[in-house]
């Protein structure tokens, strides 16, 4: 049995419900599982020497990562490295095949290259279309990316892209990690 954590980080709400799919399908395995906000694990602390393995995960939001979720790396990098681990980015991006390797989506090298953690096994899941829940702005933005790379432009879309069987396997397979 493994003692496994999971951390995320969560604009709208759609890497949280991510991160729990993988939470319950690490505790359906056996194991014993904890899952918390990068924000809750900073400022309540991480009893790190209790896991065995950490999974990771973070949306993509305007081409890059929030800085509330570099800042978390940076400060328990070491921590993170310790123990196997991986990480796993949400984008929409991802809903096409080749943007979902973590060759062929430029959010997943960019992170590679700029974060201060370099994670040894990486995963990209297709994220969430969420028009009507997201802000004005957001959605104007959003809107005109969407224009640019062929996605859906109706301000009333929503559409869920993830696999979800996809993301129990990825759960199964961080529990391979050694
Ligand atoms: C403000 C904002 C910016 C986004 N920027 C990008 C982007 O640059 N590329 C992309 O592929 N997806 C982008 N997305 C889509 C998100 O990655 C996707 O909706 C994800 O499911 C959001 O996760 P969350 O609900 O945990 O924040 C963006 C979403 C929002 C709300």
């Amino acid at each position: 049995m493994k003692s496994v954590l999971v951390l995320y980080h969560s604009r709208s709400g759609h890497t949280a419900r991510v991160a729990r799919r993988i939470w319950e399908t690490v505790i359906a395995e056996g194991n014993q599982a904890d899952m918390m906000s990068v924000m809750e694990a900073d400022r309540e602390g991480v009893q790190w020497d209790k896991y065995d393995l950490f999974i990771v995960g973070c949306p993509v939001l305007y081409g890059t990562y929030p800085k509330v979720f570099y800042n978390f790396l940076a400060k328990f990098k070491n921590e993170l490295d310790a123990k196997p681990h991986s990480f796993f980015n949400v984008s929409v991006v991802a809903r096409t095949p080749i943007k979902a390797t973590p060759e062929g989506n430029r959010y997943m090298q960019k992170f590679l290259q700029n974060s201060p953690w370099k994670p040894r096994d990486v995963k990209c899941i297709a994220g969430k279309v969420d028009y009507p829940n997201w802000g004005w702005l957001d959605a104007k933005m959003i809107q005109l990316i969407m224009k640019m790379t062929k996605g859906p432009t109706s301000m009333d879309a929503v559409i869920d892209y993830t696999d979800w069987e996809d993301v129990k396997s990825y759960a199964r397979h961080c529990l391979t990690l050694s």
